[in-house]
């Protein structure tokens, strides 16, 4: 996220914000989650002067786009009139959310809509297996917690069991940690400095990261973990998982504890993900870099050999946890394999608790937001992912094979073999989807490729090679099942230069983000070019200056900044979270959730359902199949950006009353929290 001195962003409420580039320090950053979104916004991307310049700032007029003309106009120019009947006629059904817009703002406390309940079902450290103490952080071991609800719950998806509506399998990513606000005694943790962080606090952290597994049944209006289930399960840094396809067994993936290369421990920084058709979860490793370490001084790094330019390329090491000065696993100077197992997406079979989670090689490794996926209608199955960092790119996976009703065991191999491609988004409103496979144009080894591992373990760089569009941090990439539809959530870009813009990232120094919606021809998803468009450019639309571009039934409340994750309700409406971190004071609001209009004369119209409490970022909204419950994942409360609201007093510190949630147990600190929500007395959400 963007860098802003704590000192100075108290002043920057309610207006635009000078910038300051030249910090690099951690120790100016108020929290972990400041310092890793700052440190992995430096772009890596070598690619990015390739950008056609400073032309086209914009295809179509902000008349246009306030008519809410675009996405048929581009599509239907470039498909004909007929591209777009299926997806139009299903579209057409859809219709604005029904609720009152709560107002936008800051406080310490979350809002909903009024009509509507938000229920605290789990926090982190809520145990789940019957028989276990209540939560007490002061006495937390690793063993406890990794029996416990991790930290900073990201990704939430559902799995119902029955037809009643009323019972099912909550999965949860647990994306990092904010040690400062998980131990007693823990004032800041920076790059420099872990002297703090013990080997047992490490020990606590990998335990705390992974995925939740949890059975949650509804009583009434309210729902809760049923903590006798034999599903519950937690998987941690820990976890023994395999690898298959192009990259399992490979020599870049062997290691000394693996000589095999189709073994790993553990998943880290899992962020996005998704749900697949045939039941199974997808959990995205975002940042890995930020876990591996290097005892080496900068002036004598250590010789990473023939990993020197994938390490670059990829920001590792990073040294942002101390987890490899207790584990050599995650220190480059005794492994150097071991980054090469992080940073793919990893499914998991949520109806068996003793099956062992698959890293899915074929859909590449880079920063993984999301893996959203759908059943293309060729019968193959097509997964987005976007790659999060500024100036990363936009990927779909196409797989070999076709999905079979009711044979989850060939299902669960779709994700093994098929073509991983990179997105190109043209100035005339096409993307073309650039394939990423082994000895096809530059991926060759005069390039340094020698196999499809090569490929899939350097997806940046053989993208860079293809001259994909480096993007302004891809995060969820999801297609609308309804509509045929895909959407792109670009969270922001404050380093883009006036030169580096292009027709699907048009505004320099993106400080708000904006969400790109493409349209796949005749709804096909396989295919080579899709039509894009400009669904919404975020920031304040009475700022000129901003270049915002929003439905103008948007209110003062129902524009936002840096959109994150997304999702569909039961009817196919967009929803959509945000992540401003500690920039919130450019916007003066909190991070929320806005209801968003994307087809008919109210396109591109958004209002403001909820906003969390001070420091959280909003992750991970899903519906229930029945549309009646919304999970909600409130990540990292009291601590990105707290400082700059000066009611709170210090940011999720153990000991200080004034910055904890009020609805928390008096001991604890503000803990991240799955909220289920609920319409008072029953119905679909918005309807
Ligand atoms: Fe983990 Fe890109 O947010
Ligand atoms: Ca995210
Ligand atoms: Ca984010």
């Amino acid at each position: 996220m963007s860098q802003i001195p704590r000192q100075d962003a108290g002043m920057m409420m309610g207006g635009l914000m000078a910038r300051d580039d030249t910090m690099h320090d951690d120790s100016q950053y108020e929290s972990k989650s400041q310092a890793c979104e700052a440190a992995d916004d430096i772009p890596k991307n070598p690619d990015t002067g390739h950008s056609i310049g400073a032309v086209i700032a914009r295809r179509y007029s902000r008349r246009d786009m306030l008519k809410g003309s675009l996405g048929v106009t581009a599509a239907t120019a470039l498909f004909g009139a007929d591209a777009l009947i299926a997806g139009r006629a299903r579209a057409e059904a859809l219709t604005s959310a029904a609720f009152k817009e709560i107002a936008g703002g800051v406080d310490e406390r979350h809002h909903v809509a009024e009509g509507y309940t938000a229920d605290a079902l789990l926090r982190w450290g809520d145990p789940l297996f019957p028989d276990m103490a209540p939560f007490d952080p002061r006495k937390l071991t690793a063993e406890e917690q990794a029996r416990r609800f991790g930290y900073n719950n990201d990704y939430v998806a559902f799995f119902p069991i029955g037809n009643a509506g009323d019972r099912g399998l909550l999965c949860v990513n647990h994306e990092y940690v904010d040690p400062e606000a998980m131990f007693p005694g823990i004032k800041r943790v920076s790059r420099t400095n872990f002297s703090e962080i013990t080997e047992a606090h490490v020990a606590v952290e990998m335990a705390a990261h992974g995925v939740t597994v949890a059975e949650i049944v509804r009583e009434g209006e309210r729902w809760r973990p049923v903590l006798e289930s034999k599903s519950n399960r937690r998987i941690t840094s820990s976890t023994p998982m395999t690898f298959d396809g192009p990259a399992a067994g490979h020599a870049r993936l062997k290691t000394s504890a693996d000589p095999s290369g189709l073994r790993v421990l553990g998943t880290l920084n899992n962020c996005a993900g998704g749900h697949t058709p045939w039941g199974t979860y997808l959990t995205a490793e975002e940042n890995f870099h930020g876990y591996f370490w290097t005892d080496a001084p900068k002036d004598k790094p250590t010789d990473a050999g023939s990993e020197a330019k994938s390490y670059a390329r990829n920001r590792i090491p990073s040294n942002w946890y101390s987890w490899g000065r207790y584990n050599p696993r995650f220190n480059i100077d005794k492994e150097q394999n071991e980054p090469n197992r992080f940073g793919w997406i990893v499914e998991i079979d949520p109806s068996d608790p003793t099956s062992t989670p698959v890293k899915h090689t074929a859909l590449g490794r880079f920063s993984h937001e999301g893996a959203e996926c759908l059943i293309n209608k060729d019968g193959r199955v097509v997964l987005y992912s976007g790659d999060d960092a500024r100036f990363e790119y936009v990927y779909r996976f196409v797989s070999r094979d076709r999905y079979r009703e009711g044979d989850r065991a060939h299902n669960m191999r779709l994700f093994s073999e098929g073509t991983l491609s990179v997105a190109r988004y043209n100035d005339d409103g096409t993307t073309d989807w650039l394939p990423l496979v082994f000895g096809e144009g530059p991926l060759t080894p005069e390039n340094g490729f020698h196999s499809q591992a090569d490929v899939v373990i350097d997806a940046r760089i053989a993208s860079d090679l293809l001259k994909a569009t480096p993007m302004d941090r891809p995060e969820d990439v999801e297609p609308n099942r309804r509509t045929g539809k895909v959407y792109v959530m670009l969270t922001n870009n404050d380093r883009r230069k006036a030169d580096q813009k292009n027709a699907a990232n048009p505004r320099a120094e993106n400080d708000f983000g904006h969400i790109i919606e493409m349209t796949p021809p005749d709804n096909d998803h396989a295919a080579a070019r899709f039509a894009w468009d400009l669904l919404l450019a975020c920031g304040d639309p009475t700022v000129a200056e901003v270049g915002a571009r929003w439905n103008p039934a948007t209110t003062a409340d129902g524009w936002f900044s840096s959109p994150d994750n997304c999702a569909f309700d039961a009817d196919g409406r967009l929803w959509v979270s945000t992540d401003q971190g500690s920039s919130w004071p450019k916007t003066g609001k909190a991070d929320g959730l806005y209801a968003i209009d994307t087809e008919g004369a109210e396109r591109g119209r958004s209002r403001l359902f909820f906003r969390g409490p001070i420091g959280a970022e909003i992750c991970g909204p899903t519906f229930t199949p029945d549309g009646e419950t919304l999970f909600l994942a409130v990540q990292h409360p009291g601590t990105d950006g707290a400082r700059a609201w000066k009611p709170f007093g210090r940011p999720s510190t153990f000991d200080d009353p004034s910055t904890r949630w009020p609805d928390f147990d008096p001991n604890m600190p503000p803990r991240p929290t799955v909220l289920a929500i609920r319409r008072k007395g029953g119905g679909r959400i918005a309807s």
